[in-house]
């Protein structure tokens, strides 16, 4: 979707269809916020007020009227869509609104460009970009590999055009906007591919495609490397499958050699790359197993999120880290009670095989400290436990340093993809004690979120860390007005604004 800013007046719209959002409360009959309305009334003949008046434009949040061929109008066609209560405006609602009114057009299989009224309400940088990222996401759909033409329609142009005469400059919106879109997309597409394409190495080469258009450095090691470095976690979790297991490194380095006023700051971002989690020896039960294809959402949020940092390039060098591996149970995989020795020099006791997200995670982590990372986030589809307490709105945080974990909440705040601080205060440390080996790889029944993050902080040692878990809102079970069912590709936007927050870059 190409996404432009123009100045085209209300009457000379040539796109196929004008997109007016329409607040709770708002008519043409009133004169302070709602000229748009009105000039369209006048447009339309009549057309647009004779809506309100009879009750069937309200504003009420995503319902929405198409009025086709009216009046002397340019466009061919004007979608009123309800945009809420005012008072509710936020950049989630407005990304939602822009990602509704787009879904609602995309069965209209001829609509293939659209003008957007940015009203008055809607007229800041934050607003922008967030109606072109939604715009961006609502137009994506999941059916990838159907074959009737029933699959997808596109609308290929988005035009913004605004109410004032003379508007404010939404290049950096649109620019940031697409960036953060476009990415959050790269990354769902890894989430919606079935496991048997997406492959741990197939994985490394969709990131080193990406990588080598939007120039960043790229390296994947295999197995042989893991080995000779000493990844015993990580390729405990591969040893049960065919596929060989890959770890995914991507490099940013700011431009020119003024490196963040000469810091050696390195960030870090680190996701789980499970490409397929079975359980592995102590086997999932198979009601939605097939869910388990989107096990590697961390490691495609930080795909995407080095995408728009490759493109909004902040001065603050950042290494990205993906361990990625199927995790299968056959008679070579890892078995409950196997202790094997970690990376970091740590040995573990693999009490469930289906707690194996923190042990690459254990791996990368290490791999990124080891490389220079002065502070890590990492982001997984942990915990099932995780899905309990947070549901699908919000995502776990927990870390080692008080400022990192508020700097993540802030950045989820101003992207929309909110967090919630949860503790680890060192008695949940005790539960994972092992009898045999430094720390054992899963606790009892209770704070499974937590103890998961306990893990994970054995290996941050002490580097600044912090973790999300991102098990609840990597995906929706459901299709909402504004996304298709599936991979969301939550953490793209709240890791790339987090980096270009640390760099002072916005
Ligand atoms: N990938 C799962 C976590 C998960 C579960 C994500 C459901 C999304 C939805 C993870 O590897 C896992 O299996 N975790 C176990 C840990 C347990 C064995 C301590 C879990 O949550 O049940
Ligand atoms: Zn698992
Ligand atoms: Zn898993």
């Amino acid at each position: 979707m190409k996404i432009t800013a123009s100045r085209t007046s209300l009457g000379e719209i040539s796109e196929d269809v004008l997109i007016v959002p329409v607040f709770e409360g708002e008519t043409p009959h009133d004169s302070e916020n709602a000229s748009a309305l009105a000039a369209l009334d006048h447009l339309t003949r009549g057309a647009v007020a004779s809506l309100f008046d009879e009750g069937e434009m309200t504003g009420k949040l995503d319902s929405s009227v198409l009025l086709q061929n009216v009046g002397p109008f340019s466009t061919k066609r004007l979608l009123l869509y309800g945009a809420g209560k005012a008072e509710d405006i936020d950049s989630v609602s407005v990304r939602r609104l822009a990602g509704a009114a787009i879904r609602s057009l995309l069965k209209h299989r001829v609509i293939r460009s659209a003008a957007f009224l940015v009203t008055r309400k809607l007229e800041t940088e934050t607003f922008v970009q967030a109606i072109v990222e939604g715009a961006l996401i609502g137009q994506m759909s999941a059916d990838l590999y159907r074959s009737n033409d029933e699959s997808a329609a596109e609308i290929e142009a988005l035009d913004l055009i605004s109410e004032l005469p003379d508007p404010p400059d939404f290049d950096g919106a649109i620019k940031a906007g697409s960036a953060m879109g476009e990415a959050t997309n790269f990354a769902r597409e890894l989430g919606f591919e079935p496991s048997n394409v997406m492959t741990p190495s197939e994985l490394a080469s969709r990131a080193k495609k990406m990588a080598e258009q939007e120039g960043l450095g790229f390296e994947a090691l295999g197995e042989d490397e893991m080995k000779r470095l000493g990844m015993g976690a990580l390729l405990a979790v591969s040893r049960g499958s065919n596929e060989p297991a890959r770890l995914i490194v991507l490099r940013y380095e700011p431009d020119g050699k003024n490196v963040g006023g000469g810091s050696d700051d390195l960030i870090a971002l680190v996701g789980k790359g499970i490409t397929f989690d079975s359980g592995g020896i102590s086997i999932k039960p198979a009601a939605k197993m097939e869910e388990m294809k989107y096990d590697m959402c961390g490691g495609a949020a930080v795909i995407g999120a080095m995408q728009v940092i490759a493109r909004l390039r902040p001065n603050v060098r950042v290494i990205g880290v993906v361990p990625a591996s199927e995790n299968l149970p056959s008679g070579r995989a890892v078995k409950p009670g196997d202790v094997v020795r970690s990376l970091s020099g740590k040995t573990i006791e693999v009490v469930n095989t289906d707690a194996e997200g923190r042990l690459v995670l254990a791996d990368g982590i290490t791999y990124a400290i080891n490389n220079g990372a002065t502070c890590v986030v990492d982001a997984a589809t942990l915990t099932g436990a995780c899905v309990i307490a947070l549901g699908e709105t919000r995502a776990a945080v927990m870390g080692s340093d008080q400022q990192l974990i508020d700097d993540l909440v802030a950045a989820g705040e101003q992207c929309g993809e909110r967090l919630w601080p949860m503790p680890l205060d060192d008695d949940y440390g005790e539960i994972i004690k092992s009898d045999i080996a430094d720390v054992k790889n899963v606790g009892n029944r209770t704070a499974g979120s937590i103890t998961a993050g306990f893990f994970l902080k054995h290996f941050a040692a002490s580097v600044p860390w912090a973790h999300l878990d991102i098990a609840g809102t990597a995906w929706t079970e459901k299709e909402k007005p504004y996304i298709a069912k599936g991979a969301t590709g939550f953490g793209v936007r709240l890791m790339a604004s987090f980096v270009l927050n640390r760099a002072g870059s916005r």
